[in-house]
């Protein structure tokens, strides 16, 4: 018996618990996964034009038909509900409910996200909506898109809607996905959609996105929706994605690069949101490049009122170094890589909640964290995914130091259910627990996600 009670012990030791209550989540966006692209009255977004356009996704993939989601929606829940996970983490098309970006709204779009929601809750998964993960309505884009002041506006009511809609069964609303990414990589490296190189126009993108954040929670909080007695009451967050960001080693040009592309890439977004201001810095400095600022005095009390929670997406870090021409460059470091050619360093973690941290004391999810892998499908029809396992594992488990540490840490989503079109890199980078075979829409359970399952419900990690 002492024995037995040796190895019980031993084992619990092993396992790292996770507070009572920490929600564990899978998730995924409506362009990656739906398809039905032009279905009951949907309008076109600009990652469908992104796709339609040759050469701008690799493999000339488009989102066409993706994981058909949206025609597999009862056997997607069923292996949602089969991982065992508390929550499920989608976004809505802005197109699906209003094809031009505003107007009338379409019926056929609401009672999509009604079924999908209405299952989430009769398989006890609760619901986490986010309002833009990047599919803008392409015809809000031909009005200039997130450069034009006005999208804010329409995405305000779109979001009201929304909340008036679903709001008794959706406890946890994000507005944006990675406005970021959005910005940097949409209006200025140009590679996500809508795919300009418009520099002159980062600061405006970004203040209009966070000016359409602010405006959606003063709205939100306006109706104030009532969530359903058995849910919590509902809240509105954000979700960002800010990097750990290392010089490359501590000589003076190579710190200075890495605190430059810090205030560009984290400070220009938590600082107007918890601050209520821009860092003057980054400011002046995207200001001499050109990049100009159409800010009205009191959008900054909008952007900056109170949220419930911020969501953050985590994968890696950034090494930086200064670059011999001047600017700067990526530093791959040595050591393992996912598909993405991403460093795996599990520490950005909790480098990222303890950043977040330093901003807010308001509850904190890890919106996003996964990795591509090249995953083969064995002949019996099995995915022996162990290098993800390895990833997540590690990711969890320094999720968890931060939580011992005192970060405000109250839920964890895998990214993703299942594998999906990856944006431009098309359906080659495989994220998701669940594998799809594009050619058959076939979902395979991999070893991760019944891995996954066994971590959610027991509410811990073993590490070994
Ligand atoms: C994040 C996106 C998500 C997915 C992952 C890999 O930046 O939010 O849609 O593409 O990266």
């Amino acid at each position: 018996m002492a024995m037995l009670n040796g190895v019980a012990e031993e084992r619990a030791s092993r396992e790292l618990r996770f507070p009572e209550g920490f929600l564990w989540g899978v998730a995924s966006s409506a362009f990656q996964i739906e398809g039905a692209w032009d279905a009951d009255g949907k309008g076109e977004s600009i990652w469908d034009r992104f796709g339609h356009t040759p050469g701008r996704i690799r493999s000339g993939a488009t989102g066409d038909v993706a994981c058909d989601h949206y025609h597999r929606l009862d056997e997607d829940l069923d292996l949602i509900a089969r991982l065992g996970v508390g929550c499920y983490r989608f976004s809505i098309a802005w197109p699906r409910l209003f094809p031009n970006g505003h107007g009338p709204v379409n019926q056929r779009g609401v009672d999509f996200y009604r079924r999908l929601i209405a299952g989430l809750r009769e398989r006890g998964i609760v619901p986490m909506a986010t309002l833009y993960h990047w599919d803008l309505p392409q015809a809000l884009q031909d009005r200039g898109g997130w450069a034009n002041r006005a999208t804010a506006f329409r995405f305000a009511e779109f979001a009201a809607e929304c909340f008036r809609q679903f709001g008794a069964d959706v406890p946890l609303w994000c507005t944006l996905n990675e406005p970021a990414i959005v910005a940097w990589l949409g209006y200025g490296a140009g590679i996500k959609a809508p795919g300009v190189r418009r520099p002159w126009q980062l600061l405006d993108v970004t203040h209009h996105l966070l000016l359409a954040h602010g405006l959606a929670v003063q709205l939100f909080r306006s109706i104030a929706p009532r969530t359903a007695p058995d849910l919590p009451p509902a809240q509105i967050g954000v979700v960002l994605n800010p990097q750990p960001i290392a010089p490359r080693s501590p000589a003076p040009p190579d710190v200075w690069v890495a605190n430059m592309w810090a205030g560009m890439w984290n400070r220009l977004y938590m600082e107007p949101l918890f601050r209520g201001r821009y860092p003057a810095d980054t400011l002046a400095l995207m200001a001499a490049m050109g990049a100009r600022l159409h800010a009205k005095p009191y959008d900054m009390a909008l952007i900056g009122q109170p949220i419930d929670f911020l969501g953050l997406n985590i994968y890696t870090r950034l090494v930086l170094g200064a670059s011999p021409r001047g600017g700067m460059r990526a530093v791959l470091p040595p050591g393992p890589k996912t598909a993405m050619g991403w460093e795996i360093y599990p520490q950005c973690i909790s480098e990222v909640l303890r950043l977040a941290a330093s901003y807010t004391d308001i509850p904190l999810y890890v919106a996003e964290n996964g990795a591509a892998f090249e995953d083969t499908l064995a002949p019996d029809g099995g995915v022996q995914d162990d290098a993800r396992i390895a990833y997540l594992r590690d990711h969890i488990a320094d999720a968890h130091r931060a939580i011992a540490a005192g970060v405000n840490l109250r839920g964890y989503f895998v990214w993703s259910l299942m594998d999906n079109i990856e944006w431009e890199d098309g359906y080659d980078k495989r994220f998701g627990l669940i594998h799809v075979d594009f050619a058959t829409l076939k979902r395979t359970w991999k070893a991760s996600a019944e891995w996954y399952r066994a971590v959610a419900l027991h509410n811990a990690v073993g590490v070994v």
